[in-house]
């Protein structure tokens, strides 16, 4: 069997870690992946880094099409992921979660006919202002198999009309196709990938000590989605909490490039002044997957409006304040263990207070069991495929 499978963007590398792990070691004899990189993203520590690390083959081909509007970025990416699939013929493209990467490999391959493998399929924030959530919509309905790593994304997909057998975790019969796909439920590959790595991230990275964190409490927090980091008001009122939140506790923000560069245009100069003088915020660049790891074991709390982030912290235990008004991850809300704080100054530190008063110590197995890719893996490879 021959996949094909496309990466662009920081969390797809390291997503695609986990199945090509898995092909490595126990499917080589059966399954050939070749894996096409968009280059959406491209910086060595937003790229490069995870291949080094994560011990994921180097990408067959590299598109290179950089950053762009999101009309030409996915059009430069569909236009060659459209040749490379005509030239390799695969059984399968794997597109993984919502990014513009994910789109434009869904659109190339519906329309030439390769089924599709949507790895994270079904998480919805119902918010369309998102350009993820048109993004994971429309890779959805393209899709053949679906492969959901919660029960809500299930739920969603049940709504919106596909078939769900409610006897098990799989669901149609016969050969799946795009008119007639096939739902699972399989666990988040992410955490395929935590578990794996959290030991070794212990001993492989000196972070911890380097930033001088041993045995100081500290709040790890991640800025980058568009919709903090392009509007002034919302992007300032995170940055007052955090100025608020550094005299209680050390704050490490590893900084997306994105945000890097919108803080100097987006924050005015008293600001930037307060955050970039402030020896109890430390603004770092972004960081490995092992640092990543190793900083979220030995946070305190964690703070992110990333979609990776907030369940990390859930699988490490800790407390999670998302600066978002919704999340796709809802089930970390509902177990108590992430608050919606939005990017509302008053509600991030009433969420620290309350997470100060009441830490959380009660989370419970809503990712599956850490071998989501061999089964994601084991079901494209049955005969009815
Ligand atoms: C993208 C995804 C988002 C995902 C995030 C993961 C889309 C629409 N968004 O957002 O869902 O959560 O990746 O990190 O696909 N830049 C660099 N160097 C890089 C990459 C980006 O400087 O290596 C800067 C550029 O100024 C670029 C900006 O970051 O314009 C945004 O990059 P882009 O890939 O368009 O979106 P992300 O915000 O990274
Ligand atoms: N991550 C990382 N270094 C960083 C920040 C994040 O390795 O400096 C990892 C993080 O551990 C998670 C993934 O990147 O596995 C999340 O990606 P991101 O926040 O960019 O995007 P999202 O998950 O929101 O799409």
């Amino acid at each position: 069997m021959k996949l094909v499978t496309i990466i662009g963007a920081r969390p797809q590398i390291i997503k695609a870690a986990a199945l090509s792990r898995a092909i490595k070691n126990h499917y080589a004899d059966r399954i050939q992946e070749v894996i096409v990189h968009t280059g959406q993203h491209y910086d060595d520590n937003m790229s490069q880094v995870f291949f080094d690390e994560l011990g994921i083959p180097s990408p067959d081909y590299n598109l290179h099409v950089g950053s762009a509007s999101h009309g030409v970025q996915t059009a430069r990416m569909t236009e060659g992921i459209e040749a490379l699939l005509i030239k390799e013929h695969p059984d399968f493209i794997v597109l993984y979660g919502d990014t513009n990467s994910t789109l434009a490999g869904a659109v190339a391959a519906a329309k030439i006919h390769v089924p599709i493998v949507h790895i994270e399929a079904g998480l919805r924030s119902f918010n369309k202002s998102m350009p993820e959530e048109i993004n994971r919509i429309v890779c959805d309905h393209c899709s053949t198999l679906l492969f959901t790593p919660t029960k809500a994304g299930l739920e969603n997909l049940k709504r919106e009309g596909f078939p769900i057998d409610e006897s098990g975790p799989s669901t149609g019969s016969g050969s799946a196709t795009i008119d007639h796909p096939k739902v699972y439920h399989c666990g988040d590959i992410m955490y395929d990938n935590s578990l794996h790595f959290a030991n070794i991230a212990e001993e492989k990275t000196d972070i911890i000590q380097r930033l001088e964190l041993k045995d100081k409490p500290f709040i790890l927090a991640t800025i980058h989605r568009d919709s903090n980091t392009d509007h002034p008001e919302r992007l300032s009122a995170i940055f007052r909490a955090l100025i608020r939140l550094s005299e209680q506790c050390q704050v490490v923000l590893p900084l997306h490039p994105r945000t890097s560069k919108l803080l100097k245009t987006n924050l005015d100069e008293s600001l930037q002044t307060q955050i970039f003088n402030n020896t109890k915020i430390k603004l770092i660049p972004p960081v490995s997957f092992l640092e990543m790891i190793a900083l979220e074991r030995h946070a305190q709390l964690v703070m992110t409006d990333s979609g990776g982030v907030q369940k990390e912290a859930y699988f490490f235990k800790k407390p999670c304040i998302i600066l978002r008004p919704e999340t796709e991850w809802v089930e970390i809300v509902e177990t108590g263990n992430a608050i919606l704080a939005d990017a509302d100054e008053t509600r991030i530190i009433q969420a620290w207070q309350h997470f100060k008063d009441n830490p959380p110590t009660v989370f419970p197995e809503i990712f599956g069991d850490g071998h989501a890719a061999e089964f994601i893996l084991e079901k494209m490879l049955e005969p009815s495929m």
